[in-house]
């Protein structure tokens, strides 16, 4: 069996093959998001980095040129560019941005709200402790955790890092 390399993408896609409206939360060269929007023609997405290194922002729209117009391109922070957005407007969210423990809390809570019922809440960087990238990404794990249990909906995972979270088709979101 040939591997994919397009994984992250794949483990979405497998999830929401009829997405229509996400969005990445830290999208370095546009690699995911070019990945995503290959896989799902009818997909329209906002992309979200604050590109500290210009030449990233660059590769990103060079990355996804081809599929121009459904990108929205926001450089800026998760938190600022969450006002681009209304509440169940999203198929998915795909959090990949600063992953600190007190940026993830904040990220899980701030795009919450904007998932559809039946959409997913997702992330990369859920690594198993014997993993040498745990150490530094641990606090998504912690987040990840905490936000299950606090909503009692289960986790799924994939093999590579990647966390998923679906809304409820009957969720009642407070308006944020
Ligand atoms: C691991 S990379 C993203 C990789 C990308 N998702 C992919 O799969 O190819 C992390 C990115 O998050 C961005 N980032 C850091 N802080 C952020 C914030 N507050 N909001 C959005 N993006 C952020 C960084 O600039 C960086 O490009």
């Amino acid at each position: 069996m040939s591997m994919a390399t397009d994984y992250k993408a794949d483990t979405i896609k497998v999830r929401i093959p009829d997405a229509t409206r996400g969005a990445e939360i830290g999208v370095h060269r546009g690699k995911n998001s070019a990945d995503l929007l290959a896989a799902m023609p009818g997909l329209r997405m906002l992309l979200v980095d604050p590109w500290p290194h210009t030449e990233h922002m660059l590769a990103t729209i060079e990355a996804v040129s081809p599929y121009a117009s459904r990108v929205l391109i926001a450089p800026t922070t998760s938190s600022l560019a969450r006002n681009l957005v209304a509440d169940e407007e999203m198929d998915f969210v795909y959090i990949d941005g600063n992953h600190s423990q007190g940026a993830i809390q904040q990220d899980i809570k701030l795009w919450w709200p904007t998932i559809k019922p039946g959409g997913w809440l997702c992330g990369h960087d859920y690594w198993n402790p014997e993993d040498p990238a745990y150490k530094k990404t641990q606090g998504v794990c912690v987040e990840v955790d905490a936000f299950c249990e606090r909503t009692g909906l289960p986790l799924e995972r994939d093999r590579f890092a990647g966390w998923f979270v679906r809304k409820p088709e009957d969720w009642i979101c407070e308006p944020s």
